[in-house]
């Protein structure tokens, strides 16, 4: 037995036929120092053997100087004891003592005064005098020192004898106190009682139940700690979503809880003709410039679209149709081959609305609400709010009543849900929507307004090549996701979030996207 368990079923053993014990007294008996002492206890009470509640006491210390006195004699004993019987004069007593010259106060020529060395042995002489004519060890008359009586104790070595015997508030107490040979101060301990586990031997508490004390049924009479339930749990390393996913799958649960289903985006490289001549903008439109889109090499062109579907397109931009004159200019088929890196999400619309239009010619029409989140891309100057790829979100409603007021509903209701419920509209031209609308919404820190969004009902121009039919009215808006996520997350640069710039530790940390609606 190691003598951590001797301790401890010392301090059990004292228990045993007590209520309760104080620990500075078991500190004693046991002979160990408290400090210790309370280690042992604290260990016990974990194991619920004991039950301890901390309590705090002033008590009378000795200071050094008591038990200089305690060891030897006081100062005025000294003196007292080197009094002869017919008396002797100060002067000699002073030589007793080694103090050949009283030092005398010399006095500097000028303003300064020296000052005057103390000689220590001085010190305690004068010291102890003092206190031998106090307690009455002495008297001094015209010169002479003499003693008052014969044969006296050593009053203050006495008491010191019996410290421990001494009350805090005793005269005793007070004298010691004044004289500097004891001090009060607080000492902490413990009443210790039983615990719910109380026994009089200490057993070993094991941590787990091992296949060996099961086998061997040693468990039955082994002692098991206690789980903490509360104990924190060892972190575990695991993926966690990029702050831009969080947003998007926010962004997702919002749409879908709207009865919006989400459109297949899974194709970064696009044709010219999905992402800009399904959309009638027409071949010379700025945005098809390679200043503002990425062209792809190889395969630089392309596969053929279905022929009828071209030829509508093209017969549109050329000389219109359902009550458009189009744009009056020859329409390249090769431009339109050209494979580049798809711009905008509408991209993905634009094949969706055709493929509702096949189907409509299979099962007749039905109405139907699409959204997309995912990656574009577009020839920018990269600075702090632009990047060359980033995130759009559109949401598109294909319905036979859908108006313009309808899109503002939803629109509406869509940012209400991210937190965002003061929108304004601002007219603005898009080759595919008409009426077209920029969306402004407040933005909470920079306390203005910002351009959140873009929207608009699809034109005819571009809905009737696609087969859609003419009483089929169809509204979009799309909106970028790092804005929002840059808002959501206090993320300045938006430079931090793509590359090697992204910080693990900041994606691991970063709490989980939950708009607040208002
Ligand atoms: N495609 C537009 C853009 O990139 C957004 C938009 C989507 C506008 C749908 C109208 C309708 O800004």
């Amino acid at each position: 037995m190691d003598q951590k368990h001797d301790h401890a079923n010392q301090i059990l053993s004292l228990l045993e036929n007590q209520e309760s014990i104080n620990s500075l007294q078991v500190a004693q008996t046991i002979g160990i120092n408290h400090q210790e002492l309370v280690g042992y206890l604290l260990q016990l009470e974990a194991a619920n053997y004991i039950i301890t509640e901390g309590l705090k006491k002033d008590q009378l210390f000795l200071n050094e100087e008591g038990n200089t006195i305690l060891n030897s004699q006081s100062g005025e004993y000294e003196i007292y004891q080197k009094v002869p019987e017919g008396g002797i004069s100060m002067t000699d007593l002073q030589k007793q003592f080694g103090i050949d010259q009283p030092p005398k106060q010399k006095q500097e020529q000028g303003e300064k005064k020296e000052k005057q060395v103390e000689d220590p042995k001085k010190k305690l002489f004068d010291q102890g005098f003092g206190n031998a004519k106090k307690m009455g060890y002495i008297k001094l008359d015209k010169g002479m020192i003499s003693k008052v009586a014969n044969d006296m104790p050593d009053k203050i070595k006495q008491e010191l004898q019996s410290f421990n015997e001494i009350k805090l508030g005793s005269p005793q107490a007070k004298l010691l106190i004044e004289r500097k040979l004891a001090s009060i101060s607080t000492i902490k301990y413990f009443e210790v009682k039983k615990g719910v586990k109380y026994n009089s031997k200490f057993r070993e508490q094991f941590a787990a139940l091992t296949t060996e004390q099961l086998l061997s049924g040693e468990w039955k009479d082994c002692d098991y700690k206690s789980i903490n339930l509360n104990a924190e749990g060892e972190k575990i390393s695991m993926g966690n979503l990029h702050p831009l996913l969080k947003v998007r799958k926010q962004f997702s649960q919002i749409l879908i809880g709207m009865g919006f289903e989400e459109m297949p985006t899974n194709q970064f490289v696009e044709s010219s003709f999905w992402n800009f001549d399904a959309l009638f903008q027409p071949q010379k439109h700025p945005a098809r410039d390679a200043h503002d889109t990425f062209f792809c090499s190889d395969p630089e062109l392309s596969e053929e679209v279905d022929n009828t579907l071209r030829d509508k397109v093209k017969a549109m931009h050329q000389t219109g149709g359902v009550g458009s004159i189009g744009y009056q200019y020859e329409w390249s088929h090769e431009e339109a081959r050209k494979n580049i890196l798809r711009t905008h999400t509408t991209a993905v619309s634009s094949k969706m609305l055709y493929r509702i239009a096949q189907q409509y010619k299979e099962k007749g029409y039905f109405p139907k609400k699409y959204f997309s989140i995912d990656k574009v891309f577009r020839n920018e100057t990269l600075d702090a709010t632009h990047l060359a790829e980033f995130h759009q979100i559109e949401g598109v409603v294909i319905d036979k009543n859908a108006s313009l007021g309808q899109l503002m509903g939803i629109i509406r209701e869509f940012f209400r849900q991210i937190g965002i419920n003061k929108l304004w509209f601002k007219p603005t031209y898009n080759p595919y929507t008409e009426p077209s609308m920029e969306i402004y919404g407040y933005h909470p820190v920079l306390k203005k307004k910002v351009e959140i969004g873009n929207s608009g009902v699809f034109r005819p121009e571009m809905l009737a090549p696609l087969g859609i039919p003419e009483d089929v009215n169809v509204i979009a808006w799309g909106l970028g996701l790092e804005r929002p996520t840059m808002i959501y997350y206090d993320i300045r640069d938006i430079r931090t979030m793509v590359g090697p710039e992204v910080k693990v530790e900041t994606v691991r940390s970063n709490a989980f996207c939950v708009f607040e609606s208002k």
